[in-house]
Order: C-alpha cells, then structure tokens, then sequence
C-alpha cells in the first residue's frame, strides 16, 4: 500500500522534519511547524506555474521566446530537448550594452541575456533609483522593461523617473506592473511576450521579498517565498533569455537571511552599500558567472540621480595635513580598479582594565595579527593599549597589500610620529615579519604618481625576475625586507637616503 507522505515545515524558514517539533531547529521559532502532504502537492508544484502553449502557428508567449533565445533546443512540439554543446552560441555574443561605465564593469562588461542579477542593499540605500535609471537607458536603446512594484506605487516610480531627469511621457518602452502574486505576475509575462514577440526585454522585480506564490503557504518576504519566488524567475530568465533583476532588502542589523539564500541560484550578486552615511555609493560584484569578483562601481546620489564618481580613486583619503601621527596611506585593489585608502590607528594607553580593540573597515583578527608581528618583531609594545583602526571615509580593505600600511599606521601613532604626507606605504606583511611584494604593481604605483606622492616604502618588486618597474619619474621606491625596517623609516623621515 503507497504510504501516505506527510511532512512538517516551518512556516518561517521552511526547515523541514519528518515530525511535529514544538521548536524550529532552523530558526528557534515556536510553534511554527505545519503538516504538508507532499503526494497533493507535487502536481501544483509541477507546473511551475509556467504556460508554455503552441499553437497552430508555432509556439507563443514564453514558448516563441525560448524559440527564439533557443531554436536549436525548441522540438515542434514546444517542448525543450537536449541540445549538444557544440550547437550553442556564446553568451558573450549576447551581452546587453549598458551605461554608465561603472555598472556595466560590475556587471562584467554588460548584461548577458538570459542572466539572473540579484542587487541587495538596506532600505534607502538607491536600489530603486539604480535601475530605474538603468531602466529609462535601456528603454532609449529599444529595450523594453518591465517594471514588477511591489514596493511602490506607479504614481511614485513616475516621479522618481522625472526627479532623474527624465520624460515619462516620452519613455515608451518603461512599463510597470504593480503586481505580486507570482502567478498572476506570470501570466502577464506570458501574454506580454505574445504581444511583443521580437522585443527585447528587460524585467526588474522590486523587490523579491515583495512577491509571493500561492504553492507556498507562509507570508511574503519569508525564506521559503523568497527562494521559491526567486527559484521560479530565475528559471524564468534562462528559458527566455529575458534577463531578470531581482532587488532584495538586506536590514540594517546585518540581516542577510533573504536575498543570501538566493545567491547560489541567481549568476551575478551585487551589493549596494552607502559608506558612512554620506552621499557616496558603492556596488560591489560578490559574485559573477560573467566576469571578476571583487568590481567595484562608485557613485555619487545627489538630488537628480546617481553619477559615477571622477575622482575615486582618492576617495578614501580624509583631507588630512601630514602632521598627525597615526595615518598612512597605501594604495589597494578593488577588481580592476585601484585606490588610496587611508588607513588611521590610535594607539593609547589602556585606563580600563582589559585593552580594548575597535576596527572599521577591516578585519579585527587582520589587526590582531598585525599588531602581535608588530609587538614580536619590531619590539612595539601595544599590550597594554587600547588599538583604534579606521579607513577613512567609510572603505572597506581585504587587500592583504595594505598590511604594511596598518602597521605604520599604529607604530606612528605609539610613537607619535606623523608618516610624511607624501609617502605610500604598500606590502604584505608575513608572520615571520617579512615584507612581500602584492600583485599589480604598476598600478598602484601610477595611481600614486598621479596624485602627487613622492616615497613608496615597499618590498622588492620582482628580485630575480622581469625588468624594471614602471612608475613616475618622481616616486622614489624604497625598498624594505622587514617590518622593523618599514616601520622606522616610515615613522622617522630622515631616515630617508636620498640618493636611494
Ligand atoms: P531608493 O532608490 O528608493 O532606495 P531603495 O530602493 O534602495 O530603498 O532611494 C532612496 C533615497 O534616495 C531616498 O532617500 C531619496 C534619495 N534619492 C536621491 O537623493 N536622489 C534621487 O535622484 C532619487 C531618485 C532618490
Ligand atoms: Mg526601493
């Protein structure tokens, strides 16, 4: 006799068990687990809630799209079927333009068709504004967008069209749905598809946590809706080369929970952050199946839009004078790009008992371990102190090339002694306190020329190997081996040979 299959799930996160549990061991919820029987609910679930039909003159709707995005897998009867890899085109044929140049790099150099991007950020940060403007580029291009508000009304996209800039009335091709019943949603793609089979189109759902399908039974906006919701576009934009962007709220406490579990399933994540509370944006490419991690876009919202940044590269420099002990400054990567990052430290004698350790920007063990090098090696005794580590102007610093810099930063700042205002600081710094040479040189170096600085304290760049570094005529490299080294010419500045 086929048994009858039931299961229990958390209405909140959808942990599944094979029994009734009073707690969820997924969440900690109470009380939060309800009864499925799975033998009713896999022929709701089957369909997906797709409508694939073909007629007598040939697929429609999402059918005419795949057909087109596809034709070699597309059977006769509508139906897909195994297509060899030598009869697929490259996707990198078909990547959308898009502009400005700053989305587009973190995007991998457009907008792959048929790709899935998730664009995550707090409330207020300008996911809205982002691709709204986006939106009203590609609609200039001939692309059609549509616009899925769940979060705003028709009246208010409007108005954020015109504060950019502008003319609804003239945008043709922006349309928005206020829909978010992902099935009703669907349909309306569908008969939008058959109505506008050779039209390339674009659709943003804003946001995910707004949408809701009616297969699952728990509230919008909950991990199980999310990952269904985002599951079904996402195999949405791969059938119908249509791509999809899927904007997903990340709460100010950190609460990554939602859009995180949409990241396996989508091609390229995007991380919208705002960087200590002022004007300044920053996308940041966490993962890309069409291009380099790590990218970095930064933008300025100023009251009619978001723009690309002219000077970022300097971006993380405060205003300082060169006469304040405790700040260096080194020069970091980000993707392809590079910038002057500040790192600041203060070092002071511990009042209250345990010695405290307070990091922004970077990593605290990252710290941790540079200062015990530093104790170890250069003989600085931070024990005793409270350590103070700050990026200037709200950065961020994986780098491990900006080791060196953190260290001269805290030695200075115990020692009280400025690092000349000129002066880069650049390497990574190994247990045994020896200095290395980072990746990318040349780059960071032109970027240090470009902006006025004279002395570079850094490792060997190639010994043995290739030929001499290219950099502005006007930058003095100097070369160290240890952080003993570093540190003292760093923070004593006479020490400087200038014949060096
Ligand atoms: P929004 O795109 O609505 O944020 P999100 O979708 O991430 O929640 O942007 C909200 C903020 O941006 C809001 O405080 C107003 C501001 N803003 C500008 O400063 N300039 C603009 O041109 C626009 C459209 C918004
Ligand atoms: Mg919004």
């Amino acid at each position: 006799m086929a048994k009858n299959k039931t299961r229990f799930y958390c209405k909140g996160c959808g942990h599944e068990e094979l029994r009734w549990l009073g707690q969820c061991p997924g969440c900690g919820e109470w009380n939060s687990f309800v009864e499925k029987n799975l033998a009713a609910d896999t022929g709701k679930k089957g369909s997906r809630g797709f409508k694939s039909e073909t007629r007598q003159s040939g697929p429609v709707g999402f059918a005419a799209k795949t057909a087109a995005a596809w034709p070699e897998a597309m059977g006769p009867d509508g139906k897909l079927r195994p297509v060899a890899l030598s009869q697929i085109s490259s996707a990198e044929t078909n990547r959308l333009k898009v502009e400005p140049a700053e989305v587009a790099r973190v995007l991998g150099g457009g907008l792959v068709e048929g790709s899935v991007v998730l664009l995550g950020g707090e409330p207020g940060v300008g996911k809205s504004t982002l691709l709204t403007g986006l939106g009203l580029w590609w609609v200039r291009q001939g692309i059609r967008v549509l616009y899925v508000a769940g979060e705003e009304s028709p009246a208010q996209i409007r108005m954020r069209a015109e504060r950019l800039g502008f003319d609804p009335n003239k945008e043709e091709g922006f349309h928005i749905l206020p829909e978010v019943h992902l099935e009703t949603l669907l349909d309306t793609l569908h008969d939008d598809f058959a109505a506008h089979p050779d039209t390339k189109t674009i659709i943003v759902a804003d946001s995910i946590q707004t949408l809701h399908s009616e297969h699952i039974d728990t509230y919008p906006g909950s991990p199980t809706q999310i990952k269904y919701c985002g599951g079904v576009l996402a195999d949405f934009a791969r059938r119908t080369a249509c791509p999809v962007f899927l904007v997903g709220h990340v709460t100010k406490s950190g609460d990554l929970a939602g859009p995180k579990l949409l990241e396996h399933m989508v091609d390229t994540v995007l991380y919208f952050e705002g960087s200590g509370g002022g004007p300044i944006r920053m996308v940041r490419a966490v993962k890309n199946r069409f291009g380099t991690t790590g990218e970095l876009a930064v933008m300025e919202m100023r009251a009619d839009g978001l723009f690309p940044v002219d000077q970022a590269g300097v971006l993380f420099l405060s205003g300082r004078g060169g006469k304040e002990p405790g700040s260096a400054v080194c020069a970091v990567k980000n993707g392809s790009r590079t910038f002057l990052v500040e790192v600041q430290a203060l070092v002071s004698p511990s009042r209250y008992g345990t010695p405290q350790r307070v990091v922004q920007g970077v990593d605290n063990k990252r710290v941790a371990l540079l200062a015990a090098i530093l104790e170890k090696r250069a003989g600085l005794d931070l024990g005793g102190c409270d350590v103070f580590v700050k990026v200037a102007g709200g950065g961020r610093m994986e780098d491990p090339g900006a080791d060196l810099a953190i260290m001269a930063a805290l030695a200075s700042s115990l020692r009280e002694k400025p690092i000349p205002m000129d002066t880069l600081v650049l390497g990574e710094v190994g247990l045994t306190g020896e200095v290395r040479r980072v990746a990318d040189m040349e780059s960071r170096l032109r970027e240090a020329g470009r902006h006025g600085f004279r002395r570079v304290i850094m490792a060997d760049p190639d010994p043995g190997r290739g030929g001499p570094l290219k950099h502005d005529k006007n930058l003095q490299l100097i070369t160290v081996t240890s952080v003993q080294e570093a540190v003292a010419l760093a923070v004593h500045p006479g020490a400087f040979d200038p014949s060096h």
